[in-house]
């Protein structure tokens, strides 16, 4: 029985390097000569480049988890669950999740088996799996705590889960087994981030019955799905990379609410993005101040790599607003010095600004720009929009408790 196995890892479908487990379930990363002596390669991700802006090629091994970059691009909740189960995989072992899953993964990064496709002996064993894998599983992966689903526009403009689970260029996200009403929740947040001109993709809102290809079991409750089109898909195939900030960060989505804050994710933006990267950030910032969102953590901000090698934001996800649910909710990472919706004031963006480097005045003219324009379509749409009335109640009770609203 072979004590070692290797995942080759692509980029933009040229291998950059390999993950090895070795005995003990250890798995060590490392870049090939090839990628480390290209000048011209394109960017995995910003935690692996020094303060100097060198490649970093030294690695720590990691115990059964995979390294933070690609631990963040397996999915946490539900569907890790589901996706695991069909595998044969404890959902825990991510050198094996990662090995049935690494052809569909969020960006331009894929992995797969060196060795040829034979499912290795020790993922069999011997931390309590059950059954091989399953002839009709899905292979893709996405990451968060939602289930959701990749999918392609069908023949009649429908949507399809592929067989695979490969090649789909929308997200499908299923209704929250929390809290009702979700998907129409976020497809209104996301209209309106549409509406005040921020950076969000095609979104929409689908009946569930209506997506062919679902799993068995995961539609059954019926209602709306809410779809959003993949940023990190292109026309015709190809694939942009792209990478959420727990991965720039280096940290496991466990402490998407801890390790940094949005200063680190502002400084980030300021040292590596341009001045509209920097506007749209404060808008993200405002706009989900002003919605409460107590959920923007760590991977709810991505980067995307348009040219292949220069970080820019990538658009817009995930906004929704939890304030219904969770009453007395706060921001998930510190402004500046403060989570609560209503230290977000000029005073909280003047410290960001001076600790993350930002020029303060376009940090505050444009908080206030976008505060003004969300009020006005707010006042506009919140009677067309399908949220609840429960939602559509808590934001306009958060609303009257915000100093950026009144300024
Ligand atoms: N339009 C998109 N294009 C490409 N990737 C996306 C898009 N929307 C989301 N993603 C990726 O999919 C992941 C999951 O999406 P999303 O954050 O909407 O799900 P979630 O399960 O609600 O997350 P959370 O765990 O924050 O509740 C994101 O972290 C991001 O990497
Ligand atoms: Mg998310």
């Amino acid at each position: 029985m072979p004590d070692v196995s290797i995942l080759n890892v692509d980029l933009h479908g040229r291998t950059i390097g390999t993950l090895t487990r070795v005995a003990g379930d250890r798995v060590l990363f490392a870049f090939n000569e090839a990628y480390i002596a290209d000048p011209e390669r394109p960017t995995l991700g910003l935690f692996f480049k020094d303060q100097a802006g060198a490649l970093r090629t030294d690695f720590p091994p990691v115990q059964t988890k995979l390294p933070p970059f690609f631990s963040n691009l397996l999915p946490e909740g539900p569907l890790r669950r589901y996706l695991a189960d069909a595998a044969g995989v404890h959902s825990e072992r991510e050198f094996f999740l990662l090995w049935a899953l690494g052809r569909d993964l969020p960006g331009a990064v894929t992995v797969t088996p060196a060795d040829g496709e034979a499912w290795p002996p020790e993922a069999m064993a011997p931390h309590g799996e059950r059954h091989p894998p399953q002839s009709n599983m899905l292979r893709f992966s996405l990451a968060g705590v939602q289930l959701k689903f990749s999918a392609v526009a069908g023949a009649r403009g429908g949507l399809t889960v592929p067989a695979s689970g490969v090649g789909g260029d929308a997200i499908v996200k299923l209704p929250s087994s929390d809290f009702a009403g979700v998907p129409e929740n976020e497809y209104s947040m996301m209209r309106l981030a549409d509406l005040i001109g921020m950076d969000v993709p095609r979104v929409d809102l689908v009946d569930i019955d209506a997506i062919d290809g679902l799993p068995d079991g995961a539609g059954r409750f019926g209602g709306k799905a809410f779809v959003i089109e993949r940023f990190d898909r292109l026309p015709g195939g190809g694939r942009a990379h792209i990478e959420d900030f727990a991965q720039v960060f280096g940290v496991y989505p466990d402490d998407k609410y801890r390790k940094a804050g949005m200063r680190s994710v502002a400084r980030v933006i300021a040292a590596e993005g341009t001045d509209a990267d920097i506007r749209e950030f404060v808008r993200r910032l405002t706009f989900n101040t002003l919605i409460g969102n107590g959920d923007m953590h760590l991977k709810n901000w991505s980067l995307i790599y348009r040219d292949g090698r220069t970080a820019s934001l990538a658009p817009a996800y995930d906004f929704v607003s939890t304030v219904a649910y969770i009453p007395g909710d706060r921001f998930a990472l510190n402004y500046s010095r403060s989570k609560d919706f209503a230290a977000f004031d000029e005073d909280e963006l003047s410290h960001l600004s001076v600790k993350a480097s930002l020029p303060a005045k376009t940090v505050i003219d444009t908080a206030r720009e976008t505060a003004a324009d969300f009020l006005g379509v707010w006042s506009r749409e919140k009677h067309h929009l399908p949220m609840f009335a429960n939602v559509r109640d808590a934001i306009d009770d958060l609303l009257s408790t915000l100093p950026i609203a009144r300024s």
